[in-house]
């Protein structure tokens, strides 16, 4: 089929001419030039005019280069350096422009308070979408509102002390297990923990259950999940052969493997404990439920891989830190020791392992974990989304916008905890000022593993420091990203057995 000619163009009327210049360059005279002028003028005014209340409420601060913005610097600087320098410019609330989104940060304890409690539903998490993607859309952090609160009362359940008191021995073989590996050797701290870490998460999240099918089970569970891994920190890019493509597979994977075990669980109708057990028995009493309020198979998976990625990674750069410190505080590590002797010569005297209520006497560890919490701050900060225009102490953050408290440097303000580059466990013999420290958060998102975090601790502390002592191999300060700030290279040490004290 033919197209009928086009029709001829219409001629210029004066105002055209005026818009056609802007598109094709034609020669002008100065007549021409003083009008297009002014009328760029007047639209740029109107503009301002427009929009001046908005503009002039912003937070101070830099929204750096455009689209990259000040992402680089954030990731480059040392991150106590990136606070401090926009804090002492421009005060507690500033914005900035980071991973391509606009940002206000706020560093008084105060203004995370109202964030992250008071104010917390004008104020969603917020995650990118591939994280969503490995993770699974229902985990309880990507969400706010009955959903998540339904949920996270669950999970809650399943870490209160008095749900976990009874994992001691079984956290304690573990560790045991994996310090029997460290016979004078060399290895990286890092990865040790993070194995450590992961499998007590895997029997908080499956429950105590020694049947050797688990077993099996499990194994087939941590190969997938460290192809999740690498793929959660790589480049969101699903083209074949890439680390994020190999994740979204593995993830495929995990979700079948982990419908099976439901299934089975169901069957059998043995639920084994565990964040799983209570997840299953959510459903029970159906009768007395409706629809909204059970929770389906595909939402028990998404929260079973998202506490497990919450409570691994998270610990294992806990510990490795601890480890740094005590080895860079000799004085303290023989004081740690010296409480951990005190509770082994009991176990070893009444012939039996750790308790609830002996983790319950480790007040200077427990100290050493409050302080490392502290000061190395693992979440610099977490991030919230405006979901809709908030006044906020005087300035605007438009809906949208990214709400960034920084936990780190509240926890590194000399005002609330003096001299905070000195690592002095003995600041926490009086309790910190309310609101200035939160390293498992605050409000409706705080970390519902806090327990179970300091619990699997103070357990490794107590059989490292009675066991081994530790050198750092290579160059020891330093510190490197992945996700969480960590000592460079995963602090690779060698390990030797701990000297035992003569007996005159
Ligand atoms: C030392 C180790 C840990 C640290 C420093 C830590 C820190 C945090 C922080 C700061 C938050 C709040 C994030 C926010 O407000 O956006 C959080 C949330 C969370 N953590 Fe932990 N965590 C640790 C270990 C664990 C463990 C062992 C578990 C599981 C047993 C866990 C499960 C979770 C979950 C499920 C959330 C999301 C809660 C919600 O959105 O309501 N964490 N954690």
């Amino acid at each position: 089929m033919q197209l009928p000619p086009p029709p001829p163009p219409p001629p210029f009327s004066d105002t055209t001419v005026g818009l056609q210049s802007f598109l094709t360059p034609v020669p002008l005279g100065l007549d021409m030039i003083v009008i297009l002028f002014s009328t760029l003028l007047l639209l740029l005014l109107c503009l301002k005019w427009r929009q001046p209340r908005i503009h002039k409420r912003l937070p101070p601060g830099s929204m750096g280069w455009p689209y990259v913005g000040e992402t680089l610097k954030l990731y480059t600087e040392n991150p106590n350096s990136f606070f401090s320098h926009r804090q002492k410019r421009y005060g507690d609330i500033f914005k900035t422009h980071i991973l391509g989104c606009p940002c206000v940060m706020i560093s008084s304890p105060e203004a995370a308070r109202i964030i992250l409690v008071s104010r917390a539903h004008l104020f969603r998490p917020t995650y990118p979408t591939s994280k969503e993607k490995i993770i699974g859309p229902e985990a309880v952090f990507f969400h706010q509102g009955a959903y998540h609160s339904r949920v996270k009362k669950l999970v809650q359940a399943s870490f209160l002390p008095s749900a976990i008191k009874g994992s001691v021995s079984e956290i304690e073989n573990i560790a045991l297990k994996l310090l029997a590996t460290w016979k004078d050797t060399s290895l990286n701290t890092l990865q040790e923990m993070k194995k450590y870490a992961f499998d007590v998460a895997l029997i908080s999240v499956f429950g105590n259950n020694n049947k050797e099918d688990l077993e099996m089970e499990l194994e087939g569970i941590k190969h997938l999940y460290q192809c999740l891994e690498k793929g959660y920190n790589s480049m969101p890019l699903d083209l074949p052969g890439t680390l994020f493509h190999k994740a979204i597979k593995a993830r495929k994977l995990l979700n079948e493997t982990l419908m099976k075990l439901i299934e089975k669980r169901r069957e059998t109708g043995e639920q084994s404990g565990g964040l799983l057990g209570v997840l299953l028995g959510a459903n029970d009493n159906n009768n007395n439920k409706l629809k909204q309020e059970l929770i389906s198979d595909a939402q028990i998976v998404d929260n079973i891989i998202g506490v497990i990625f919450a409570a691994h990674d998270t610990t294992a750069s806990v510990l490795t830190w601890i480890l740094k410190y005590l080895h860079d505080n000799a004085e303290l590590l023989e004081a740690v020791t010296r409480e951990q002797e005190e509770i082994r010569g009991m176990l070893l005297d009444a012939n039996r392992g750790l308790t609830w209520e002996d983790t319950r006497r480790m007040s200077l560890t427990s100290r050493v974990i409050q302080e490392t919490l502290r000061r190395a701050s693992i979440l610099s900060f977490t991030f919230r989304e405006a979901v809709e225009d908030v006044e906020f102490e005087g300035y605007l953050i438009p809906k949208g916008w990214k709400v960034l408290p920084l936990f780190r440097s509240i926890h590194h303000s000399p005002d609330f905890f003096p001299q905070p580059d000195k690592f002095d466990p003995s600041r926490f013999e009086v309790p910190p000022r309310p609101n200035t420290y939160m390293p498992f958060g605050n409000g409706v998102h705080s970390c519902p593993g806090s327990e179970l975090a300091k619990l699997e601790m103070l357990i490794f502390l107590h059989h490292l420091t009675t066991t081994y002592r530790w050198q750092v191999v290579g160059d020891d300060d330093g510190i490197q990203y992945g996700p969480f700030p960590v000592p460079k290279q995963g602090l690779p040490m060698k390990v030797t057995p701990k000297m035992k004290k003569n007996v005159t």
